[in-house]
């Protein structure tokens, strides 16, 4: 099994009045990836996916679905397009249905579902995709956002295995769009193959495990985000520019104000990467950071904050690493701080947190559940960051030189 859901093989297409849309297109897209075609207007995106989900047959070449050359006969392109969703650019050239309710149901009847499991499919897809309010309104009276939301809706109650959607943010407003990409989003992660066309280089690499560049009818070159776009002569050749994210983030590694591996791909990232990143002070980078747990139920709260705080000013000017969160945790508040001084430090970019719970009062002993709650939080992170426990860090608060010493081993 090549892994490859869709390929095209040597696509030739021209339309019937002599335009020659595809000149031989060779290019695959693996199962279960998100991927984008990134191409000028015209430069055949569209007729592309018309190939993909048997809308138009190739003159030359072909295309496989699942490793098997598609052919056109009536059985297998049904199934074909059962299996490739196409959400068109244009709402228009899709909807045809009095409103949002009976348009939605209209593939699933058409596939032979009964009306029982139609009614299941559309309820679980206006939700899905926040329409149930407007189950019962025209199509016509719907805003083009609205609309956008209703071919997915349409596609995503057949179930297919890919998702193709031609240019699904164009004419939206960012809020919108940003719904829409969330959407395919969710969908990428339940199993489903997305691909979509654009000409935004900004989504393409914020969004893709794979972009391929369609220029005038010929996929010219294709890879992962950063690949992709290390190709500079590709892209001053076919008018792209750089995504702004990548451009900033170039400029600062290569003045050194940002170090360290991790390359940001949204505005989110990038914003924590410099926020975090510590570099600009001469610091090191937040990939490791350390939660310091203050922990005890009777001190009083003023004392608990200066002890911990110093030892905090100790790390940080001592061992240059980052404290992200100087958390206490009482008998009330419990594990959820603890959860919550770990999410942050994930959400700032930290890779590996280390977890240094500093006891307030003296005789207190580590809770036994936080060994145990610290693995299950890794767990759920799925392996994306790993979670350190500076083991018991002494009884006596002012041994602050014991506390360093614990979280160096850590180190
Ligand atoms: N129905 C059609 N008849 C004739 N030419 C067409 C038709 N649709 C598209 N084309 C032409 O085919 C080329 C590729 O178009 P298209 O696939 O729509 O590109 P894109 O989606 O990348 O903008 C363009 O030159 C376009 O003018
Ligand atoms: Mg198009």
């Amino acid at each position: 099994m090549s892994g490859y859901i869709l390929e095209a093989d040597g696509i030739e297409y021209r339309y019937p009045d002599g335009t020659w849309a595809l000149k031989g297109v060779t290019c695959a897209v693996k199962e279960g990836k998100k991927v984008a075609f990134l191409g000028c207007n015209g430069a055949g995106k569209s007729t592309l996916f018309m190939h993909f989900n048997g809308l138009l047959q190739p003159q030359k070449g072909l295309v496989r679905f699942a490793g098997e050359k598609v052919t056109y006969d009536r059985h297998t392109l049904a199934e074909l397009r059962r299996q490739v969703g196409l959400v068109f650019q244009d709402p228009d050239s899709q909807l045809f249905s009095a409103n949002v309710w009976e348009e939605i149901s209209f593939g699933p009847l058409n596939l032979g579902l009964t009306a029982e499991e139609t009614r299941s499919r559309v309820q679980e897809v206006l939700h899905a995709t926040g329409l149930w309010h407007l189950r019962d309104r025209p199509v016509h009276a719907l805003s083009l956002g609205q609309k956008k939301l209703v071919t997915v809706a349409d596609i995503l109650a057949m179930r297919p295995v890919v998702l193709i959607a031609d240019e699904p943010t164009a004419y939206l407003d960012p809020a919108t769009a940003s719904r829409i990409m969330d959407l395919l989003d969710r969908v990428n992660r339940e199993g489903t193959t997305v691909v979509i066309s654009t000409h935004d280089v900004d989504l393409a690499y914020a969004w893709a495990d794979h972009i391929f560049m369609l220029d005038a009818g010929v996929v010219s070159c294709g890879g992962p985000p950063p690949q992709f776009f290390s190709d500079r002569e590709m892209l001053e050749a076919t008018g792209f520019p750089l995504p702004w994210v990548l451009e900033v983030s170039s400029h600062l590694k290569l003045t050194g104000q940002l170090r360290g591996e991790t390359v940001p791909r949204t505005r989110g990232e990038l914003i924590n990467a410099i926020r975090h990143n510590g570099a600009v002070k001469g610091e090191c980078t937040m990939e490791r950071a350390i939660v310091i747990l203050g922990h005890g139920s009777r001190a009083s709260v003023g004392d608990a904050n200066k002890v911990v705080m110093n030892i905090a000013e100790m790390v940080r000017t001592q061992l240059h690493v980052p404290i992200l969160e100087v958390a206490f945790m009482n008998r009330k508040s419990g594990l959820q701080t603890l959860h919550e001084a770990i999410a942050k430090a994930v959400e700032a970019g930290a890779r590996e947190v280390i977890v240094a719970p500093v006891f307030i009062t003296k005789g207190q002993h580590l809770r036994e559940d936080i060994p145990q709650e610290i693995s299950a939080v890794q767990a759920a992170y799925g392996g994306r960051v790993q979670v350190k426990l500076a083991s018991h860090l002494g009884e006596d608060p002012r041994l602050a030189q014991v506390v360093m010493d614990r979280i160096r081993e850590a180190l």
